[in-house]
């Protein structure tokens, strides 16, 4: 298969990222079918793409009457049998190796033989996932970055059973929507991760000692290193259940201390502050 010819894209799971990259699939002019377990969750992710798609029109990156096209395209369900027609499924479910295990069982009794399987894992193996099912050389990493409508990266992200044909295809397609790709090997974190963890838990660490406040610590690197957030800012946006998830990954593949997760972090994600999608995490007014 082309990417040119995919007509029709599968997306699991419509929280953060699911309903980005439903976003980005539907703005790149694909036909999109979004499942989730149950209805609400799934208004949640269609609240997100609307409110997601109004701030695009509102800043004059989408024209008003291509935001009711967006959302035409875009099609929710609670059953997975609905993905029978599609070209390519992206998963973007909780970092739960069981559940990702089961969801890619599930689609292989489902998808079109030569759909191909894409993953947004950051840290599960892909092999693992490819393994569970009867065409794993179909089956590759595609890993988006938060918020998927804006960032331009994805990491392309091959197991040693995917096929070269798989890895051309995954690249034009996500070239076709709109972004550029690196390729990374499968091993957890791939690039960015196994660069951006380290450096979340040391600022965390930072905190924890009462080294700096928070505001200092975001503010040097906004302002001395010209990033857009400061680290404590960016944790709260990926969700500090996913840098927890991330982090212990990285630390049982590689046994580094620095992947190791500060206990502040543990605590955070224990006591429920998760950050922006849980309304607060190092920061309230998010
Ligand atoms: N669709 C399209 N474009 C949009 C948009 C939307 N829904 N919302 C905003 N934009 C555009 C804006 O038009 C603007 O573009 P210009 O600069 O060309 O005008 C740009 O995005 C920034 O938007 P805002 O000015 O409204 O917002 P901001 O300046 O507060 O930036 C941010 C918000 C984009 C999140 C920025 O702070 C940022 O880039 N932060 C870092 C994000 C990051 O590092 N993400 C990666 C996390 S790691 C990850 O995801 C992977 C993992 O596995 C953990």
């Amino acid at each position: 298969m082309e990417a040119a010819d995919v007509r029709i894209v599968g997306v699991i799971g419509a929280g953060q990222m699911g309903s980005g990259i439903a976003e980005v699939v539907a703005r790149a002019g694909i036909d999109v079918v979004v499942t989730e377990p149950t209805d609400d969750l799934l208004a949640r992710g269609r609240a997100r793409i609307e409110a997601s798609t109004g701030r695009a029109v509102e800043r004059g990156k989408l024209e008003a009457s291509s935001r009711d096209d967006v959302l035409a395209r875009i099609r929710m369900t609670t059953d997975v049998v609905d993905l029978g027609d599609v070209d390519v499924v992206i998963e973007a479910a909780t970092e739960d190796r069981e559940q990702k295990l089961a969801i890619f069982r599930a689609l292989d009794g489902v998808v079109k033989p030569d759909a191909v399987l894409a993953s947004n894992t950051s840290s599960i193996p892909i092999a693992t996932l490819a393994a569970a099912t009867s065409h794993p050389d179909q089956v590759i990493g595609l890993h988006f970055f938060n918020p998927p409508p804006v960032m331009t990266l994805i990491e392309v992200t091959p197991s040693l059973l995917t096929s070269d044909e798989t890895i051309g295809f995954a690249r034009s397609f996500a070239e076709r929507l709109g972004k550029t790709t690196v390729v990374a090997r499968d091993e957890a974190g791939f690039i960015v991760n196994r660069l951006l963890i380290p450096y979340l838990c040391a600022a965390i660490r930072l905190l924890e000692s009462g080294f700096a406040t928070r505001e200092d610590i975001d503010a040097s690197i906004t302002l001395g290193l010209h990033h857009p957030m400061g680290p404590l800012r960016l944790a709260d946006l990926i969700g500090l259940d996913t840098v927890l998830q991330i982090a212990d990954v990285l630390h049982d593949e590689f046994r580094e201390p620095a992947y190791a997760p500060p206990p502040l972090l543990r605590r955070m994600v224990a006591a429920g502050r998760l950050g922006r999608k849980s309304g607060g995490g190092f920061y309230d007014d998010h």
